[in-house]
């Protein structure tokens, strides 16, 4: 397997971070998930800005994005699969042991990892710790993960595959990676930017593609929703046939099967969008 590092293809049992990466010793850093198909990124440009954004909201130097594209390419070309989970990782680099950053300038990585095609319907649970909505880090994609790293353990305890949390106000937010989506009375609906969620590019072209509309959600509208929905990079859509306990054996309801077929449709149709 090749990974992308230090500005080239190096093999990924060999390459070698450093010890003192910002990264790694406080989190410092950003990332990016792309859906790899027979070798061709899904939504690249998509995924770049959003790399760009949350690298400025870090305080990181802009990427080199014509790097991380050649990076993409050589990473893909090197280990040709049919589903692949591409990663950019880009950090604050070598620096202090503290939270301070160094001088050294940023660490920037590319791997690909073999995926398998996700189930159409999944478990979720509710947990109850909270995004901070309001917190430095909202909406920025970055390396500081322990927090989903923690609620997806506790998912997984529980026979789910995802964990979704509400914000400090006690409204519905995302999952450790994912967005949610719910159906009530025929209309979709996902929580706004605002609620302290990522916006996912898998939300936003479902937005866009289904008409969904983006509203202040309380938590507690998950024991009522006819439909409840997931969108990431890796899932697409997917539909939720569990909320903790309550069961929504009918899934993917119709509205849900339609805007899987959607996005099936128009994602087939551009790689780009
Ligand atoms: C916290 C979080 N929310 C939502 C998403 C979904 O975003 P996207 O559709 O861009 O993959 C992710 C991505 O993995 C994520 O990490």
């Amino acid at each position: 397997m090749k990974i992308w590092l230090d500005g080239g293809l190096q093999d990924s049992e060999s390459a070698r971070v450093s010890a003192f990466d910002h990264g790694l010793t406080v989190g410092d850093g950003i990332f990016e998930t792309v859906k790899a198909v027979d070798g061709k990124l899904f939504a690249l440009t998509r995924h770049l800005d959003r790399l760009t954004r949350s690298a400025r909201g870090l305080g990181l130097p802009d990427p080199d994005l014509d790097e991380v594209r050649r990076a993409c390419a050589a990473v893909l070309a090197a280990d040709p699969m049919p589903l692949g989970r591409l990663r950019v990782t880009y950090t604050g680099g070598h620096g202090p042991l503290g939270s301070d950053r160094g001088e050294h300038g940023p660490t920037l990585l590319v791997a690909l990892g073999e995926s398998a095609r996700r189930p159409d319907s999944t478990a979720v649970i509710t947990v109850p710790w909270t995004r901070n909505e309001r917190g430095a880090l909202a909406g920025l994609k970055t390396t500081s993960y322990a927090e989903n790293v923690v609620a997806l353990a506790r998912a997984r305890e529980q026979g789910a595959s995802e964990a979704l949390f509400g914000n400090t106000v006690g409204q519905l937010c995302e999952g450790t990676g994912s967005n949610v989506f719910v159906v009530l009375d025929g209309e979709i609906h996902t929580p706004p930017l605002a609620s302290g969620c990522l916006a996912g590019i898998t939300r936003a072209l479902t937005v866009a593609w289904t008409g969904a509309k983006e509203t202040d959600l309380p938590l507690d509208v998950l024991d009522r929703a006819d439909e409840v929905f997931l969108t990431s990079s890796l899932r697409d859509v997917q539909a939720v046939h569990r909320v903790d306990d309550r069961e929504l054996p009918s899934a993917p309801g119709p509205v849900t099967a339609k805007a899987m077929r959607i996005f099936d449709e128009r994602s087939g149709h551009d790689q780009d969008p």
